[in-house]
Formats: C-alpha cells, structure tokens, sequence
C-alpha cells in the first residue's frame, strides 16, 4: 500500500548541531495491515510519519502510496498532503474547541483543495464518520464539552471523514489515563480491522505496539533496528536493545561454547551453567553473547525442573505480590534475576528454589 526507500531527514539545530533524525530507512506494508513505529523518544518515529504526509520534505528518498509516486528527491517530485489520500491523528488532537463536533469533522471536507463536497455530502460523510466512532447524536455539541475519550474518538472521525487509502497516527491515545488507553486501544484496533484501512501507528509505548500491530519496526537513532509481527519481535530479538525495549527481560552473560546449526540452537556458559539457547542472528564459538530469558519464562519450583530445561538454583530475595502475579527477584549467585511468577505457588523470602527455563525461551545475543 505504501513504501518508503532510503528515506534521509537531517534538521539543523541550534549551535549547528547535524541531527540525523532519519537516516535511511526502507519501509512498506501491504493493505489493510496495521503497522508500528515503535522507539524511544527522539529516534525518529514523527519525522518519517511527516514525511510519508508530506509534512516535511526529506532530504533524499522516494515515498509511493497506492501505486501513487508522492515523493522522489531523485528527480524533485514531490506531492502535497492534500493530495496524497492521507488522514491523520495526533497526540495533542488538535480538536478546534470553537467548533461543534460536527464543524470539526467537517473541517477537512470544507477545505478541501483538490476537490468540493457538496453541503449533502458533507453532512452524509460526517454523520457516517460519527456513526464509525460511536458518537452519533453529539453533532450540535461544542468541541470542549467532551471527555478525553470522545475527544479522541472525533479526531478519529475527522481523519476518516475523507475516507484516505492510509490513516497516520501518531501517539493517539498518549493524553489518556491508562485505563481508558486500554479500552480506547481495542476500539482502535476493532474499527481498523473493520474498516480494513491501512494503517501507520506511531508509539514509545510497547504494549499498545504489542496489542494493535500487524507488523512492528523497531527504531533507534533514526534506523530501524529490526522488523517483524509483535511474536517475532518479542520471542526473537535480534539485540539487546530490542529485548530490553520489548517488554523485560534478564540478560545473562555467557560465551558460546558450540552452535548447532542443524536445530538452530547455541550451548552457552554462563555463571549459572551450561544453557542450551536460540538465535536470532548468528553467533560462533568464543563469542561473549548475552543470554536474554524473560521474567515470566523463568519457572520456579521446590524440585529441579525436568530434562531438557536449563537449570540453576537460587535464594529468593525480593518478593512483590500484584495480584494476577508475583515479581521475585533471585540471587542466583552470578546475579540477581527476575521472575514472574503465578500466584498459585508462593515463595517466600530466603527460600532456596530451583529455576528451569525452556531453551526456546533463551535467546543468545551479540553482546
Ligand atoms: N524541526 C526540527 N528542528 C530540529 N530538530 C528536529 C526537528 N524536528 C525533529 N528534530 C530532531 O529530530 C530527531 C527525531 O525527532 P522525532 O520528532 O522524529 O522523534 P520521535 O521518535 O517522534 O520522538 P518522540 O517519541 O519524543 O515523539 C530528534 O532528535 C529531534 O530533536
Ligand atoms: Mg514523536
């Protein structure tokens, strides 16, 4: 539906400071998917989503949409945002707050360059557009007399009101308390599938890219680090910077002692012994490696676990219970690690236990 090559944006900031904020990215996705820019602050999420709307003028790279070249540097086209079947939504909702609700779905529709909607059309796509959001009947209310949540669900209806071939979102639902993000997350997703709209969802927030995402590509300094659905992404990360950002995990230090290739597994020394892991790129022998397992992989037990799991032993030494789980924390000699545990068998503080995690669940990166 979209793909973006070589895309490079540099800013010059004060002090003459060279920011590389997208520094040669490649992307695209097929239609009706749902993808994710997911990074840290600054790494360049919003500078390629303006560029893909024609926000901003990349330096070098070329942008198709729907089969429509919008911008090639190569040879100086480049196609305005009116024109590129776009919608969009931001974090601050931009929600004019002198207009009713209707006024403001309208707004894209009155002005309109490359074409004009007529008063009947304007009123049957707005109305269409609230229906889509569940907010029929609010059409005559001013703007600033909505919550969070309705305010949100109009800047969806204002993006959609065109009906754009591709709908950019950036941090939507970030000026929402948690708990209402949640629900206003599956909403998103349900409304996206149901409408099949190809989607670009910009976020720091990795459950929300979890949750919502067809595909996941995870940014770093203005690059992407690695691409692939929400399981790949966080069952196989290919360095630590992704395994640490995806969720949490405990990195263990070790060194290959041997690969096989024939099953795609590594045997890795570590302090704790000898752990059988996986890879998602490649490692040798005598290579220092990481070893990254996550918190709720870990299985505590009173009894050594059986064949096949990597085992050591430790003392427990921190405990927090949080209802549906318990976060243990255990000195396992050659550090700390975390486990996440069900509640079912408890633990108690300075109880010796044995730890087993499946070698699928350990993943040996380049350190
Ligand atoms: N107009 C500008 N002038 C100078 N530097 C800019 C400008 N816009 C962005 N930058 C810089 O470019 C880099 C990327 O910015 P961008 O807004 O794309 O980050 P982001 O990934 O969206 O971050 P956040 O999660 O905080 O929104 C940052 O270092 C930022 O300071
Ligand atoms: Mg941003």
């Amino acid at each position: 539906m979209f793909a973006i090559e070589n895309l490079r944006m540099t800013f010059v900031a004060p002090g003459n400071v060279v920011v590389n904020a997208v520094d040669g990215i490649s992307l695209g996705i097929g239609t009706g998917k749902l993808i994710t820019l997911l990074g840290p602050s600054g790494c360049g999420k919003t500078t390629t989503l303006r560029c893909l709307a024609g926000l901003e003028r990349p330096e070098s790279g070329k942008i198709v949409i729907a089969d429509q070249t919008v911008c090639d540097t190569e040879n100086g086209l480049f196609v305005p945002p009116s024109d590129r079947g776009i919608g969009m939504v931001f974090q601050s909702y931009a929600i004019w707050p002198h207009m009713t609700v209707f006024e403001n779905v309208a707004f894209p529709l009155r002005v309109a360059r490359d074409r004009k909607y007529s008063a009947n059309e304007i009123k049957e796509r707005v109305l269409r557009s609230l229906d889509m959001v569940r907010m029929s009947g609010y059409e005559t209310r001013p703007a600033t007399q909505l919550s969070g949540g309705q305010q949100q669900r109009l800047a969806f209806a204002r993006g959609l009101v065109r009906e754009p071939q591709i709908l950019l979102l950036d941090e939507p639902l970030s000026n929402l308390d948690a708990k209402l993000r949640e629900q206003m997350r599956v909403e998103l997703k349900q409304l996206q599938t149901r409408l099949g709209i190809t989607t670009v969802y910009v976020t720091h927030d990795q459950s929300e890219a979890l949750a919502l995402s067809d595909e996941i590509a995870v940014f770093n300094f203005g690059k992407i680090i690695q691409r692939g659905t929400p399981q790949e992404i966080y069952r196989q990360p290919k360095s630590q910077f992704v395994a640490d950002f995806i969720g949490s995990a405990n990195f263990i230090k070790g060194r290959v002692k041997d690969v096989q290739v024939a099953d795609h597994t590594t045997l890795v020394e570590t302090g704790h012994g000898l752990f059988r892991c996986i890879f998602g790129q490649a490692v040798t022998a005598g290579q220092d490696v990481l070893v990254s397992a996550r918190p709720e992989d870990l299985m505590l037990s009173d009894k050594p676990p059986g064949d096949g799991f990597n085992a050591f032993t430790g003392k427990i030494s921190h405990r927090v219970f949080l209802g549906e789980v318990v976060d243990y924390l255990v000195d396992a000699g050659d550090g700390e690690v975390r486990i996440r545990s069900k509640p079912e068998a408890e633990f108690q503080i300075g109880q010796v236990v044995h730890i087993g995690v499946s070698p699928q669940k350990c993943v040996a990166l380049p350190s």
